[in-house]
């Protein structure tokens, strides 16, 4: 590493990284110390207003796009060159975590503070960008920001999503860009030169083995669906057994009917059915409507392909006197990081002597749309017990600095910086 290169990364400061995820985690606070930020929630808009306020203190400017991804930029020497991007997102889960995204925004911050302090110049802008909508919790499918961003999801088609308040993601949207005026406006699809983002793990690898970096090669693929089974309310106490069409009866049949379609002796496969509606929802009323959602991974790509076509027909068998509605809300295939961007990661721990190891995502992250536009990679830190999506999620101030440590060193390498 360059003399120039490892002053900025000494000046990457673990107290002031500690301390604005501390600030963070108080906006949308909830017990046990975690966090409730839903997507264009009042709680979104004041951790953008916050994240923004710290980017203008230092001089870096802001633009936003039609969707409300936020980009923080420190300008390089040529007008001309596209950025080097790093970023995460600030959104969270209902019942969330302190580091989950907010952890890959701060870092980018701090990288980009540490190159000001060093008073470094690249040649290319570095840009820290916290997208939009990553959880997909409020309003479904996650990764929403970076899928809009590089096109592979038009705005307009999810515009009408609806959160269970029966607020539409256009109203919601449009509230916070709103709220964000001052910010310059920044086109879909701008040209990126190469993306990194640092995440916590998620998982127990990293804090099992004693390494600090986990050096990421890909993410594994994914499909969700919506299923939905309409049936005919009907009085719990009157109507016979034989004369019902009981939505939440025969959808209940399709959820075990599922869970053996993806039985997996090797535990590599992921399904999960994390939302379930029930309509009239009331205990004397035979259920009329219920909605389910799916979620299936595996990092190969035709395992998953042949399991996101075997949803369909395993919910429609289970159907008897219902009618079945099944939309497909989300298809991810398998990616692999582009290895010049892993072997940078990868040189950048090696040079700041941390112990690390290649290893794929088990959890979607915007990086796999950016993927699809430039050279991406991404960076992990342990977290503990690996346990995240979860008020516990935990990680160490060291394990947190050593991760934006590695992110400054390698984008700095990426930006081409100037002697
Ligand atoms: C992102 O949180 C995911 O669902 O993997
Ligand atoms: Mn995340
Ligand atoms: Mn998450």
């Amino acid at each position: 590493m360059r003399e120039a290169d490892r002053d900025a990364v000494d000046r990457v400061r673990e107290q002031r990284l500690w301390q604005r995820l501390a600030d963070m985690a108080r906006i949308g606070a909830i017990p046990g110390n975690g966090v409730n930020r839903a997507a264009f929630s009042a709680e979104d808009i004041a951790a953008r207003k916050l994240l923004i306020s710290w980017a203008r203190a230092r001089g870096f400017t802001v633009a936003i796009d039609v969707i409300g991804n936020l980009f923080i930029r420190r300008a390089g020497t040529d007008p001309h060159a596209a950025p080097v991007m790093t970023g995460s997102h600030m959104d969270s889960q209902p019942r969330g975590g302190r580091f989950d995204g907010i952890y890959g925004v701060l870092a980018g911050l701090e990288a980009l503070e540490a190159m000001e302090e060093a008073g470094i110049k690249t040649r290319r802008p570095v840009e820290l960008v916290a997208w939009s909508n990553e959880e997909g919790g409020r309003f479904p499918p996650c990764t929403m920001g970076s899928a809009v961003f590089t096109t592979a999801m038009p705005l307009a088609e999810l515009l009408e999503v609806k959160d269970d308040a029966g607020i539409a993601l256009k109203d919601a949207l449009a509230q916070t860009l709103a709220a964000m005026p001052a910010a310059e406006k920044r086109e879909l699809n701008a040209p990126a030169a190469a993306y990194i983002e640092a995440h916590i793990e998620q998982g127990p690898l990293l804090e099992q083995e004693g390494k600090t970096i986990g050096v990421v090669t890909g993410i594994q693929g994914l499909r969700w669906f919506n299923v939905e089974f309409f049936g005919e309310t009907a009085h719990a106490g009157t109507t016979p057994l034989a004369a019902r069409q009981d939505a939440l009866r025969e959808a209940i049949a399709a959820i075990g009917a599922l869970h053996e379609l993806t039985r997996d002796a090797s535990d590599t496969l992921r399904f999960t059915i994390g939302r379930l509606l029930v309509r009239p929802n009331s205990p004397n009323s035979v259920p009329s409507h219920v909605m389910f959602s799916v979620d299936v991974r595996h990092p190969d790509t035709g395992t998953i392909a042949r399991m996101g076509e075997a949803i369909e027909p395993t919910v429609r068998k289970a159907a008897t006197r219902c009618s079945v509605r099944v939309t497909p809300t989300l298809r991810d295939d398998p990616c692999a990081f582009d290895p010049s961007v892993v072997d940078c990661v990868e040189r950048a721990a090696q040079a700041l002597k941390l112990a690390h190891r290649r290893m794929p995502s088990g959890a979607s992250h915007d990086a796999m749309y950016m993927a699809r536009v430039c050279p991406t990679g991404m960076i992990f830190v342990p977290c503990e017990r690996g346990i995240s999506h979860n008020e516990a999620e935990n990680a160490r101030p060291e394990d947190l600095a050593a991760g934006a440590r590695v992110l400054t060193a390698a984008l700095l390498e990426l930006a081409a910086p100037v002697r």
